[in-house]
């Protein structure tokens, strides 16, 4: 059986770097990819590794689960869970803990941008995070993980862990491989397009929010940054902006580059900016609708409800396995 794992932190409002890099490829995936089982969760416990206000925590939470289904993945087809509601995410994140080295942690990239940011009262989960999300996947014996460009290491490390893990202990985890689009695994802000658009940044003028009021998200298209040139070719080293617009418009007409590129040979930045901004603007006017709908809806609970028992199950079978390889317990 293959099957796919994938989450999402509900931290911040998500971004139009996260639909195109995580939500949009469940969303295909889930279509491409009719023999595959799919798990989608919310990523609470990897949400305080930081600072957390508990309110925005349990409103985030909903909304993320809410906006899965907004982006179209189906209640029916994907096991759509709360991370912290499987208890055996966490034991195995402590098992994974005890499997992976500090310094393998300690190398994680964006724990030292973290780290670097934040100077005072940094967690131990921060650091110990990689191994949490290892349990994620591991758990349900993922074949497929997709995710944004920045996850890669954190997959990288989650397939030497289990590699480790059934070399110590005999074979008990399936090694998953990770999977990133071919195009926009990394899309860029809006505003310093060499840097990733994250939500985190002070300038919201940097990136689009997937609740964004739509006027003001079409004209965040119109205003971003592009070099003087005037020619709509994609090259990420010489004209970092207008490749990250292009990369937001293939993205979202699932087109490629190339037949982008040639569409505006001898048009203007303004009219291709335009264009995108309508694109922008087609795309996030259902999902905000549909969120809207769903996060009043008492079908969202009844969806988190089955989703979280389906995922029990297969992780309570799962630990019990592991504990009898290790030898933990009676
Ligand atoms: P996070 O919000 O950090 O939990 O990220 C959720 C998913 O979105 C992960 O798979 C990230 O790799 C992906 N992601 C976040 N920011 C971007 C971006 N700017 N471009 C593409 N993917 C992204
Ligand atoms: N760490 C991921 C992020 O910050 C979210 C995440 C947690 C995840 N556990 C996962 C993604 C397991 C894929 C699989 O974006």
């Amino acid at each position: 059986m293959k099957r796919l794992v994938s989450g999402i932190k509900p931290t911040g409002e998500p971004t139009l770097g996260n639909y195109i890099g995580a939500l949009r490829q469940f969303v295909n995936l889930q279509n491409e990819l009719p023999d595959t089982e799919i798990f989608v969760f919310i990523a609470d416990l990897h949400a305080i590794t930081t600072p957390q206000d508990k309110q925005k925590l349990k409103k985030r939470i909903r909304e993320i689960a809410a906006l899965y289904i907004a982006c179209g993945l189906d209640p029916e087809r994907v096991t759509l869970f709360i991370q912290s509601e499987v208890m055996e995410h966490a034991v195995l994140g402590y098992i994974m803990e005890s499997t992976a080295y500090i310094g393998e942690m300690e190398r994680m990239t964006q724990y030292k941008d973290k780290k670097r940011k934040q100077t005072e009262g940094i967690r131990t989960s921060l650091l110990t995070y990689p191994a949490l999300m290892a349990a994620d996947i591991l758990l349900y014996d993922a074949t497929v993980v997709p995710v944004g460009e920045d996850q890669r290491q954190h997959l990288e490390l989650t397939r030497d862990l289990a590699n480790r893990f059934n070399n110590m202990y005999g074979e008990t985890f399936v090694v998953p491989e990770a999977y990133t689009p071919k195009v926009g695994a990394r899309i860029k802000s809006l505003t310093e397009p060499t840097k990733k658009m994250d939500k985190s940044s002070e300038n919201p003028k940097s990136y689009i929010l997937l609740q964004d009021d739509l006027n003001a998200a079409k004209n965040k298209i119109r205003s971003a940054v592009t070099d003087s040139d005037s020619k709509i070719k994609f090259d990420e080293k010489n004209k970092p902006g207008i490749s990250n617009l292009l990369m937001i418009y293939a993205a979202l007409t699932d087109r490629s580059i190339k037949d982008i590129e040639d569409q505006y040979i001898g048009s203007t930045y303004q009219a291709f900016k335009e264009d995108l901004a309508n694109i922008v603007y087609d795309t996030l006017k259902p999902i905000q609708e549909k969120f809207n709908e769903i996060l009043k809806s008492k079908e969202l609970d009844e969806i988190l409800d089955k989703g979280r028992e389906k995922a029990s199950y297969i992780a309570r079978r799962k630990m019990s396995k592991v504990y009898k390889r290790i030898g933990l317990g009676r």
